[in-house]
């Protein structure tokens, strides 16, 4: 045997596991790849036998070159460049093109790229018009944009087509070029505004801005700081591996749905208030507080565990430490703060955060402020009311939906179906209504 090999044989025996069958005395060994051990080799010695994994709080449901996320060390890479970086020095759109196209883009294709989604940002009539305006007069905004997208695929059948690589690339641009106008669209129904037409000359986070605020200037400017702030928040929000919503992405895009109803999907997965819905909740919470001598008997009740209640925006499945994310936020607040004035719950925020980040319970199950703890605060400063910060949170995560469905597509990957632990009654005959 070779050195070569021998050094081979002596790396797969010490990144391996063995399992044994204690049925029947059967052993075999899995070699540890990319940290994981392969479910199908499992299933050789074990076929029928299933890991038990609800939440799949233990499984890895794929390979992805996309984001990079260490929750213990508190590190967010997306295609190796640190979240840190791409905050302090790119846009929303690069970070867009990056996400999809694995590289950031030299000048000519950042050019094209932004020329493409500013051109495909206007929508169809027909959904503003008999779509949109058919919702009741108190319709959620997020419930709005969850249905619009799915819509959307009735207007692009091209959009089935998705292993054509022309027609593929439209509908992503389609998606991250619609998704403000939607969100916009659907926030100006709910307030009872008309609707703002998309602006070409303006950037993407600007152009938004204009859509959501303008009233009757012909052209408007939004204040620069909050432009970037927005985009900011945009880029710190692009894309999160394998979370809830982009799980959803990847399940329903598995069936070779076409993208906008998988994207729909994925959105209606953010809907929920343990997801895209926390910096909402994060706001009630501090207003229910109401003042930052109530923080300390807040702290008391959650605790105590009795009401059911939780520190809104602490806490996370996969970060274990303090969220890279919410530390950019928190700077970026201070920014949106000097030209908005200061939100006043900030400082019930900052007590909650000094008062938490020193107590037991908190530390020991290594509960930091996550994303959403700061977010909130920054959008209501902005002017947005509560039920648009899911519908902030779903226009940057279309990029990273579509990474996943476009990296997923190529993989050739089957379609997702997990299988279950029977629990249910053994057979039994049918009983007749009369005789029940
Ligand atoms: N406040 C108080 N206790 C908490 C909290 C919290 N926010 N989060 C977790 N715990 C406790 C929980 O009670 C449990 O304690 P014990 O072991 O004594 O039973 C322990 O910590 C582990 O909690 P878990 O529910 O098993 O953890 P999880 O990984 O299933 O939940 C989470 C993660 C984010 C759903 C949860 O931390 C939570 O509900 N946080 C508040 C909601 C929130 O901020 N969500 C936004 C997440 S970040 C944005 C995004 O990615 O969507």
């Amino acid at each position: 045997m070779s050195t070569h090999n021998q050094e081979l044989e002596a790396l797969l025996v010490a990144e391996s596991i063995t399992i044994t069958d204690n049925r029947s005395g059967e052993s075999m060994e899995i070699p540890i790849v990319n940290g994981g051990v392969s479910a199908e080799e499992w299933a050789k010695l074990l076929p029928g036998i299933w890991f038990f994994d609800p939440a799949f709080m233990s499984t890895a449901a794929c390979e992805s070159a996309i984001t990079y996320l260490d929750g213990d060390a508190g590190i967010l890479r997306y295609r190796g460049y640190p979240i840190e970086e791409l905050a302090e020095r790119s846009t929303y759109l690069e970070v867009a093109y990056l996400l999809l196209n694995g590289e950031l883009p030299n000048e000519a294709q950042f050019s094209e790229w932004k020329h493409d989604v500013t051109y495909h940002t206007f929508i169809h009539e027909n959904v503003r018009k008999r779509f949109l305006e058919g919702f009741h007069y108190d319709a959620h905004p997020m419930g709005m944009l969850v249905s619009a997208v799915a819509a959307l695929s009735t207007f692009y059948l091209d959009a089935k087509d998705i292993f054509d690589p022309e027609s593929r690339n439209k509908q992503i641009i389609r998606l991250i070029a619609k998704m403000p106008t939607l969100a916009a669209a659907a926030h100006r129904f709910s307030v009872g505004m008309p609707f703002v037409y998309p602006d070409n000359t303006l950037d993407f986070a600007p152009n938004f801005l204009s859509m959501l605020w303008k009233v009757a200037e012909p052209h408007y400017e939004a204040d620069p700081v909050l432009a970037r702030a927005l985009d900011i928040l945009f880029i710190l929000h692009a894309d999160h591996e394998q979370n809830c919503s982009t799980t959803a992405m990847r399940v329903v895009g598995s069936s070779h749905s076409d993208p906008y109803s998988a994207t729909a999907a994925a959105a209606a997965a953010l809907y929920g208030p343990r997801h895209g819905g926390a910096n909402e909740a994060v706001i009630r919470m501090l207003t229910e507080i109401g003042s930052v001598e109530n923080v300390p008997d807040f702290i008391a009740t959650v605790k105590a565990g009795t009401s059911g209640q939780r520190l809104q925006g602490f806490g996370h499945r996969v970060y274990k430490s303090y969220d890279p994310r919410a530390k950019i936020i928190k700077r970026t607040a201070d920014e949106v703060f000097a030209v908005t004035g200061k939100n006043p719950l900030l400082d019930i925020a900052l007590k909650l955060e000094e008062i938490a980040l020193n107590d037991e319970y908190f530390t020991s199950r290594k509960l930091y402020p996550n994303v959403d703890f700061y977010s909130g605060l920054i959008y209501q400063a902005m002017g947005f009311p509560l039920e648009m910060f899911p519908v902030l949170f779903a226009i940057p995560r279309t990029a990273g939906w579509l990474a996943h469905w476009q990296e997923m597509l190529d993989q050739e990957s089957k379609i997702a179906r997990p299988r279950q632990l029977y629990i249910g009654p053994e057979p039994r005959a049918y009983t007749p209504i009369d005789a029940r």
